[in-house]
């Protein structure tokens, strides 16, 4: 029903009406990339054999795999430790097209649930700064869930409205404006209900699509790259958003991936006119490569209509700047404790933001002044001298003292599930970091033969996963 209406709605657009409509009524293939901060393409591809899933390399995305029949990629060991991440294939597009370069600088003006901003974040290799910036708190929450069960160093979060984010202008390599829209090319995987929106729901959204779109034009350098993208196909929300904005600000390049199928940007729709350069975005439906429907545009900024104008301040006192902590007696208690080499945090840097937490971040981690940050890294440390879960799960392959081997997958399942369980095992009383095997599962409290899970309430929902 709903593929019938979008048909009729596209119908111009769309070569293939009995293709469109048969691929719209399957689920899309799932799609993993392998975490670089904790596992490799092969170890992934090897955990995957060994659970009897098959999968193919993506010709277009390196570290990436799709997976034909799959519906529980979230219920695993290898998930719930970070080895990969799940995303919308199609979705990979938006941050091919931004390319981000090792050292830069890279704002995610929408950024939750955050699949892109860990893509940008591993793309980078850990350095850099992205500041992921995203207005709903909840889905914050679920943005800071991912980067710290994928062990990310590398990003800053905001929570600001972002089309009048109060960040420096001109101060970002790259900005990706993945913004809210109909969601259209989203139907064949949520199967969510869907009314008809024409043309109130375009015309509204589409506006604020503007608007952060021209946030974004004045947030990025002149010569850096602006990617707007949506999961619609809607030109009102696409084309016609570029087309009213951009004007002298920039020009598009090609957005072109040569080992998949795209349909050039659109240069006109319902008697509107859209500039030439539009053709260099790219649209995808779904019967194009069997995944949901994308739009992705690439936009070099010039070095017209620049805004360098002093901004309104953000009250420091009560959004304290964080300040870089050189030695702190906490941190070495935790190299201690655990046998790390200190020297494995040459590259990093920690932070004291609020007063119970420190957070560690990479050495070129500079977060942006005049906002208040909400989290930036990792949180590693309370002050109290216990380590979080998150940073005992990034660094779990170095530790060499104070750790517990599990070997029975039920104690694994308990100890997930923030149970306390009897144990023996040789290790000092107090904090212990807990493994299986290669999964470095986080925090425990060892102490008189009992193990406390000290898993934080928030993962220990991730129930049902199966052994491996
Ligand atoms: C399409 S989703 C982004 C998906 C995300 N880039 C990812 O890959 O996971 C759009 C996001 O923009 C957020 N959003 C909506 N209006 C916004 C605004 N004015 N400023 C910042 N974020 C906004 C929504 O809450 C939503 O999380």
């Amino acid at each position: 029903m709903i593929a019938q209406q979008l048909l009729q709605r596209y119908h111009s657009l769309i070569d293939d009406p009995q293709a469109f409509l048969k691929c719209m009524e399957q689920p899309p293939p799932t799609c993993i990339w392998a975490n670089p901060e904790k596992a490799s393409p092969e170890a992934v591809a090897k955990f995957l054999q060994s659970q009897g899933i098959s999968c193919e390399p993506l010709s277009w995305y390196p570290h990436a795999f799709r997976i034909p029949h799959w519906n529980k990629p979230g219920s695993t060991l290898a998930f719930a430790t970070g080895w990969y991440n799940t995303q919308e294939e199609i979705s990979l597009t938006a941050v091919n097209a931004l390319n981000p370069q090792f050292s830069d600088r890279v704002l995610d003006l929408c950024a939750a649930p955050g699949g892109k901003t860990a893509q940008i974040a591993t793309q980078l290799q850990g350095t850099g700064t992205v500041v992921a910036n995203e207005v709903q708190v909840p889905r914050l929450s679920s943005l800071r869930a991912m980067l710290d069960r994928l062990g990310i160093l590398n990003v800053v979060a905001t929570n600001y409205d972002g089309r009048v984010i109060p960040l420096p202008n001109h101060s970002f390599d790259r900005v990706l404006v993945d913004v809210p829209c109909s969601g259209e090319g989203s139907l064949r995987k949520t199967k969510a209900s869907w009314n008809q929106k024409y043309p109130d729901y375009s015309s509204r959204i589409a506006k604020t699509q503007q608007k952060l779109l021209d946030r974004a034009l004045q947030l990025v350098k002149p010569g850096g790259t602006v990617v707007y993208s949506t999961c619609t196909f809607a030109p009102e929300e696409n084309e016609a958003v570029i087309d009213a904005v951009l004007g002298d600000r920039g020009w598009l390049e090609s957005a072109k991936i040569p080992q998949i199928r795209g349909m050039d940007g659109l240069r006109q729709w319902e008697g509107h006119s859209f500039r030439e350069d539009l053709a260099h975005a790219q649209r995808y439906f779904p019967h194009f490569n069997n995944t949901g429907g994308f739009f992705v545009a690439r936009i070099r900024r010039s070095d017209v209509g620049l805004k360098f104008a002093a901004q309104k301040k953000e009250h420091t006192s009560l959004h304290p700047i964080p300040q870089p902590l050189p030695e702190s007696q906490v941190f070495q208690w935790f190299c201690y404790r655990f046998g790390m080499d200190p020297n494995l945090f040459a590259n990093c840097r920690l932070w004291a933001k609020g007063k119970d937490k420190l957070w560690l971040t990479n050495a070129g981690c500079e977060p942006p002044p005049r906002v208040f940050i909400q989290t930036l890294g990792m949180p590693v440390l309370r002050v109290e001298y216990k380590p979080t879960t998150y940073a005992l799960q990034r660094f779990g392959p170095h530790i060499t003292r104070n750790a517990i081997a599990l070997d029975d997958f039920d104690a694994v399942q308990q100890f997930l599930l923030g149970k306390s369980q009897p144990l023996t095992a040789s290790v000092e009383p107090g904090y212990v970091h807990v493994h299986y095997g290669d999964y470095h599962l986080g925090c425990g409290l060892y102490k008189s033969g009992l193990l406390r899970s000290q898993i934080p309430k928030s993962i220990r929902t991730m129930v049902g996963l199966v052994n491996g």
